[in-house]
């Protein structure tokens, strides 16, 4: 409808330059441009990579959505951006960028939340998130069971992950496996053809004095690792298809366990699953399958709107416009490690203003080059 907000969004939280834009919920323009084949290399994001890659896709990529949603700067309600959390030097391209577009038009400016943004993009797909909606979070630098009543004001951790990301898992063992950057679709790839019952591989945090909707994955990381270092030291082939098929298995049965859990603790009859890791096709069926033996209606976004991209963001902006939430001020800053339970950044409130680059914030949100080892 023409009365609701037209939102462009732009996301540089990682490693892709993501502009969207929306009207209310609905998609006109989805542009990304990635840096990803710049870091495969390194087998993880390097962050002043990333950011030098931000740099020169930003008005490119911005003028692409322009076109592709055949509407212009001046007709744009606000402009909205991923203030946080994400690496420091990334998001400050975004934001900064974000500043100028919106000074100089004259428009709203919005820093919002990467993770509710993962969230909210579901709008764009399935129409209003229903209220309160369960959300399992899984992402590369995240993976978390959130309760929402209203995507622009009320995100409620119920669990989280105590070590590494799901994403990260598969990034990992991906490396291990020589499969190279980034690891998740490839293993989703190679699963298909293996066995997930071949090798039987730990669920952490799953026993019954563990917490309920908190994640372990770094003891599953170290498991399949050994395992894969025992067949090579004993001169065997590695059956990547079945460690593959076997370690999604691990991964994907935990999270569909306690997300289904969570739903039915709290009464809850809605499923969303957003972040790059809901891109994997067995999460997909499995929390499908589970979902319904659980009455529970699942809504997951089309892969490409899992993972990181512009639109999501987009999504969140027009949420905060029509549900009348407060513009951020011009010295809005990049977040690193900007909590879950913040939505948004909104303005004239400088207590929750924090320094990019303060160390005292800085927070991994991917893995980074030389950053420990593979068992840390
Ligand atoms: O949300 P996202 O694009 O970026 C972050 O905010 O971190 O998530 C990226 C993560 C990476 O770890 C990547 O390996 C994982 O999502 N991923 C997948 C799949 N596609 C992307 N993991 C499993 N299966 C997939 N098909
Ligand atoms: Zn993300």
């Amino acid at each position: 409808m023409a009365d609701e907000p037209l939102v462009l969004g732009i996301e540089t939280s990682c490693d892709e330059t993501g502009v969207g834009i929306v009207r209310g919920t609905t998609l006109l323009a989805d542009a990304i441009a990635s840096s990803v084949d710049e870091h495969a290399r390194f087998g993880g994001v390097v962050p002043e990579v990333a950011s030098r890659a931000h740099l020169e896709a930003m008005v490119p990529t911005i003028e692409r959505a322009l076109k592709e949603a055949g509407v212009s700067a001046r007709d744009l309600d606000g402009i909205a951006v991923t203030a946080g959390p994400g690496l420091a030097g990334a998001l400050l391209v975004g934001v900064s960028a974000a500043k100028a577009y919106a000074y100089a038009l004259g428009k709203p400016l919005y820093g919002v939340n990467h993770l509710a943004s993962h969230i909210c993009v579901d709008q764009l797909e399935h129409g209003a998130l229903p209220e309160p909606t369960m959300a399992l979070l899984v992402s590369g630098g995240h993976s978390s069971l959130l309760l929402s009543s209203d995507i622009t004001s009320d995100v409620r951790p119920m669990g989280a992950t105590i070590d590494d990301a799901a994403g990260e898992a598969f990034d990992k063992i991906a490396r291990v496996l020589n499969l190279g950057f980034p690891g998740g679709p490839v293993i989703d790839r190679y699963a298909k053809e293996g066995d997930p019952n071949a090798i039987s591989f730990p669920r952490g945090l799953t026993g019954p004095r563990d917490p309920a909707y908190d994640f372990s994955f770094s003891g599953l990381k170290t498991a399949v690792a050994r395992w894969i270092e025992a067949k090579r030291a004993a001169g065997e082939e590695v059956p990547v298809r079945d460690v593959s098929a076997s370690f999604q298995e691990a991964v994907v049965d935990v999270l569909t366990r306690k997300a289904v859990r969570a739903c039915k603790d709290e009464g809850v009859d809605h499923l969303m699953i957003g972040g790059g890791v809901a891109a994997n096709s067995r999460l997909r069926s499995l929390a499908q399958e589970r979902c319904e033996a659980a009455g529970i209606r699942l809504r997951v976004p089309r892969p490409k709107l899992c993972t990181d991209n512009g639109a999501m963001v987009a999504a969140l902006g027009a949420e905060m416009v029509a549900r009348g939430r407060p513009a951020s001020s011009w010295d809005l800053s990049a977040d690193s490690s900007l909590p879950v339970t913040d939505p948004h950044v909104p303005g004239h409130d400088h207590d929750h203003v924090h320094e990019v680059g303060d160390p005292a914030h800085h927070h991994d949100h991917v893995h980074e080059v030389g950053e420990g080892n593979l068992y840390s």
